[in-house]
């Protein structure tokens, strides 16, 4: 038996559809949502992700701005940026787009966006309601993910979730969510890393399996179990010349040797990574109405 394919660019689309009432409802109060991105320097999986974020801000009749800014921009520079469009009420959501030059400190610049307006919730305010179980704006991955697992009608509450990452992006904002006292979450976290000894021995024992490691194909086929939900949020880019961009993605994990064990499994490209965005313009409507609260 092969495991059944989630598939995250349906689930996204519906998700997306669902706010179009929501965006008719504000432009009838004259309210036009608009969303900033910053990309400080030329990372080519950065302008990839910008580019598929206007497409589907677009679709919905949602204003971008973007900020390119060249690799040399330094800190202060970046933090002028940031204060204008805090400043600015026609922006309602401000995406700094990660990684950033050396030069520039994530955590520094994340501090100065305005928290009502942090559509990744990635500022320390909404980090800190994530920790103590309130609301706030989410990071978008992780809501993505939750959102995969509840249309699939996969139960987390009382499951044992085995997490392989401890970003901020993904792994923490995660093992957060799950823990919170919701039905849709209510879960028993386990948080795998680098300096974990023997992950296979953890990961076997997951019921739902979720791998943000950014090593591709690192979840083979004996580190998984029978009956496991795998969920691959890994975006690597492997060379191929017979690929029309000399390139194709793959994720963290072995995708046909695992999904011959798994029940249910993510593609790479089309299952977290539409989740992302589809979570994005979630956040910027509900960063809206935090402002007009
Ligand atoms: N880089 C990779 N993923 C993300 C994300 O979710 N948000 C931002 N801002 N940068 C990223």
């Amino acid at each position: 038996m092969s495991a059944i394919p989630i598939d995250g660019k349906a689930v996204a689309q519906s998700s997306q559809a669902g706010l179009r009432p929501q965006i008719e409802s504000l432009y009838n109060s004259g309210i036009k949502p608009q969303l900033a991105v910053i990309l400080v320097g030329n990372n080519p999986a950065s302008r990839f992700y910008i580019r598929a974020k206007q497409r589907a801000c677009q679709q919905l009749g949602i204003l971008t701005r973007d900020i390119l800014l060249p690799t040399e921009t330094s800190q202060s520079e970046l933090l002028e940026h940031i204060i204008a469009l805090n400043n600015d009420q026609h922006v309602h959501a401000i995406l700094l787009q990660l990684p950033l030059p050396p030069h520039i400190s994530a955590s520094v610049v994340l501090e100065k966006i305005d928290p009502h307006k942090d559509v990744d919730g990635f500022h320390p305010l909404n980090m800190g309601h994530l920790a103590r179980g309130e609301d706030g704006l989410q990071p978008c991955t992780p809501l993505g993910i939750l959102r995969l697992l509840e249309a699939y009608q996969i139960n987390t509450q009382g499951a044992h979730v085995v997490i392989v990452g401890r970003s901020t992006i993904v792994g923490r904002p995660l093992a957060l969510l799950l823990l919170r006292r919701d039905h849709q979450a209510n879960a028993t976290v386990t948080v795998c890393h680098s300096m974990t000894p023997d992950i296979g021995a953890i990961t076997r024992t997951a019921d739902i399996l979720i791998v943000a490691i950014g090593k591709r194909e690192y979840i083979k086929a004996p580190m998984v179990s029978k009956n496991q939900v795998v969920i691959d949020v890994g975006i690597n880019r492997v060379s191929d010349p017979d690929a029309p961009r000399g390139y194709r993605l793959c994720g963290d994990v072995a995708y046909e040797e695992v999904r011959a064990v798994a029940s249910h499994i993510t593609p790479v490209p089309g299952g977290v990574g539409p989740m992302t965005i589809a979570m994005l313009l979630h956040n910027t409507v509900k960063a809206v109405k935090l402002q007009l609260a």
